[in-house]
């Protein structure tokens, strides 16, 4: 009795756990109209504009096109879309990239350097300061060292090895009339900033990023991609086209020689 009462448990909670939760299921930040009017509202202030403009108010630090909010969408408050909201609390944490314990201060360094293919801010830096506060206030009401719904990408589960030759077609049929058939992106008219962000070429992650894991990417893919159409490619499909996005040039991985980028293996495949 006991043990078809704890089936029966773990079988539902499983089912919760595989089925992403309702949009009325999430954490819901505050509204822009409520950050105050004072001088720690002038950092949050600061800060969004770091995160959803950071060519222009990161400039010094990034050496790519693209924004935080590219990959972090909807200012960062996307689930599923590693919401800002979800990571605050996350913090500090043990990371494997890093062999250590990381603070969040850190853990944006590292999104500097990979996926803005730049230059980390140093922990003192106003910038980075900015953006955590954007972040704390994202956060309020928040839970501390919990895993929120919709934390991080959507989990997936490949049924074949991925293949590079169906994400070719996936690519060209659902993602080229925004990314551009090269992958490149596409520029505003005045040609400043990506209106379509490129997803591979000079311009975007370098090698070390997350998003070039193609497990990574394909969990980013699956719930937030074609944009406005989430969750209409298969897990499957997902890995594909994020496989045929790896296989592509990008910007080296800063942590290696020019020499061992060329002849070494590339990290993040599947
Ligand atoms: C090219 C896409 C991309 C861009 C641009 C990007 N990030 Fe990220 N970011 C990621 C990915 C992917 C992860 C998760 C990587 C992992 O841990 O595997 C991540 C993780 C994070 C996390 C930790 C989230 C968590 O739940 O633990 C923070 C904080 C963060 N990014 C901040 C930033 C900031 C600030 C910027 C802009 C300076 C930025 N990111 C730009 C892709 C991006
Ligand atoms: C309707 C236009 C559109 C389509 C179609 C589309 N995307 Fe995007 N994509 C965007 C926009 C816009 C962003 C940046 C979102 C933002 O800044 O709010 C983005 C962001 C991304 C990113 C993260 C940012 C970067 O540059 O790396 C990836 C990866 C991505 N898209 C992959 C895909 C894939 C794969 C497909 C096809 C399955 C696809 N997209 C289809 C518009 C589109």
């Amino acid at each position: 009795m006991c043990f078809v009462g704890g089936m029966i448990l773990f079988l539902l909670s499983w089912s919760v756990w595989a089925e992403p939760p309702m949009p009325g299921d999430y954490f819901t930040a505050p509204n822009l109209e409520d950050i105050p009017d004072d001088k720690y509202g002038d950092m949050v202030r600061w800060g969004r504009n770091i995160f959803i403009n950071t060519q222009e108010y990161g400039k010094r630090y990034v050496r790519n096109g693209l924004n935080c909010s590219n990959c972090h969408l909807a200012e960062g408050r996307q689930p599923y879309a590693a919401p800002m909201w979800a990571a605050y609390g996350k913090y500090p944490m043990y990371r494997n990239k890093n062999r250590s314990v990381v603070t969040l201060h850190e853990r944006i360094q590292d999104c500097f350097k990979y996926s803005m293919n730049g230059i980390a801010p140093t922990l003192d830096t106003p910038e980075l300061e900015a953006l955590v506060t954007y972040m704390h206030w994202l956060s309020k009401k928040a839970p501390i060292g919990v895993n929120m719904p919709g934390w991080g990408f959507v989990p997936i589960t490949a049924s074949r090895e991925p293949s590079a030759i169906n994400g070719d077609i996936i690519y060209r049929t659902q993602c080229a009339l925004c990314h551009g058939q090269d992958g490149k992106g596409q520029k505003f008219k005045d040609g400043v900033g990506y209106m379509f962000p490129p997803l591979w070429g000079p311009d975007s992650f370098n090698r070390g990023a997350g998003m070039n894991k193609v497990r990574t990417s394909a969990r980013f893919i699956k719930a937030n991609m074609p944009l406005g159409a989430g969750n209409t490619l298969t897990d499957d499909q997902a890995l594909d086209v994020a496989l045929y996005i790896w296989i592509q040039s990008r910007p080296d991985d800063p942590r290696k020689s020019w020499f061992f980028n060329r002849v070494g293996s590339k990290p993040g495949g599947w």
